[in-house]
């Protein structure tokens, strides 16, 4: 064989040989390429060694220098590509860390949810917008006047004791008197009242505040879906029709609802409200005719239009409806307890 055409074999070999080795990505593909390049019985760096005992022995020094670089440099990149794999990376100038696996099951990604609370006051929201109901809203920190003064309880009344109610250290810039955490959502009835001319028809939904040792069904914060529909010749088959229409949309059709005489001062008559479904009743909260004070209070005239007013317990509906049995549930922030809703 001619001297130059065994250089030649020689370059094409080492061209090859070092960009297989530097393809390979994982130890397999380059155990195969050492066999075949490299292999001791018939890979190509053998082949050719036996081409150089072909040469002319005045061709054969050179020749053979020219095989031993080429082998040295062949056997280097072999070892740089094991290196290489061995360190974890892919391909050369790829990017570090496991090469991905198409084949793998995908990460399903928690994307969380609702609050069950927060969940339930869009739902009631719902209901209540179908039966015609607009949706208020007012302030926590409520002035003494849209907590008790406006709804009839006057300074005297126990409900203003500093020990029932979360009164703030610092005073209302426009308010008269002390601010506090409003302990009922019937403050959104003045509020509404003072701002709208009848007829009115709304709900309100928020927290309340009140100073209660936390247990299985009292928490010193929860929930009250406030509801006021004031109008010509409202009576209360009014009231108990749209709160059985509600309690058969959001806690099933066999419920039966019963009214228990109570007492609120901005309410005349005033009722407890209770349901049940064949197994014992539940209150979920009081309801009555707006007190003629009330009406008054807010520059609307009680000979010419009466109306309704409710607030339910909405931790109550949710528990009822999911069967919780324990208020603090709810606000423990367990995500085993969130995540089943
Ligand atoms: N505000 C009353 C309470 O918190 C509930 C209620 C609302 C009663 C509206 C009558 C009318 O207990």
């Amino acid at each position: 064989m001619a001297l130059s055409d065994f250089l030649k074999q020689l370059d094409e070999f080492s061209a090859s040989a070092v960009e297989a080795f530097g393809r390979c990505g994982d130890a397999g593909s380059l155990e195969s390429a050492r066999i075949e390049f490299l292999g001791a019985k018939s890979g190509t760096l053998r082949a050719l060694q036996k081409q150089l005992g072909t040469l002319q022995s005045d061709e054969k020094p050179q020749g053979g220098k020219r095989f031993n670089e080429v082998k040295r440099e062949v056997e280097e990149s072999f070892k740089t590509a094991a290196a290489r794999l061995e360190s974890g990376e892919s391909t050369g100038g790829a990017a570090k860390g496991p090469r991905f696996d198409p084949t793998l099951p995908g990460q399903a990604f928690d994307i969380g949810h609702l609050h069950p609370i927060t969940q339930t006051i869009e739902e009631l929201k719902d209901i209540m917008g179908r039966l015609g109901f607009s949706v208020a809203d007012g302030p926590e920190v409520e002035d003494e006047r849209h907590n008790f003064e406006a709804l009839n309880i006057p300074l005297e009344h126990p409900a203003r004791d500093p020990l029932d109610n979360f009164y703030l250290s610092v005073a209302g810039k426009d308010a008269k008197g002390p601010l506090l955490l409003r302990s009922q959502t019937s403050t959104v009835q003045i509020r509404v009242m003072e701002q709208t001319a009848p007829p009115v028809r709304v709900i309100s939904i928020g927290r309340v505040y009140r100073p209660d040792t936390a247990d299985a069904t009292h928490y010193p914060m929860f929930h009250q879906m406030e509801g006021l529909l004031i109008d010509r010749h409202v009576t209360m088959a009014d009231l108990k029709t749209v709160l059985r229409l509600f309690a058969t949309s959001y806690l099933g059709h066999d419920v039966h609802i019963r009214f228990r005489p109570s007492f609120f001062p901005f309410t005349e008559p005033s009722v407890e409200v209770d349901m049940s479904w064949g197994d014992g009743w539940i209150e979920f909260g009081g309801a009555g005719m707006v007190d003629p004070n009330v009406l008054q209070s807010v520059g609307y005239d009680p000979e010419q239009v009466s109306g309704f007013a409710f607030g339910l317990g909405v931790e109550r509906l949710c528990m009822r409806r999911h069967r919780i049995t324990d208020i603090r549930e709810f606000y423990r922030n367990d995500v085993r307890f969130l995540r089943q809703f």
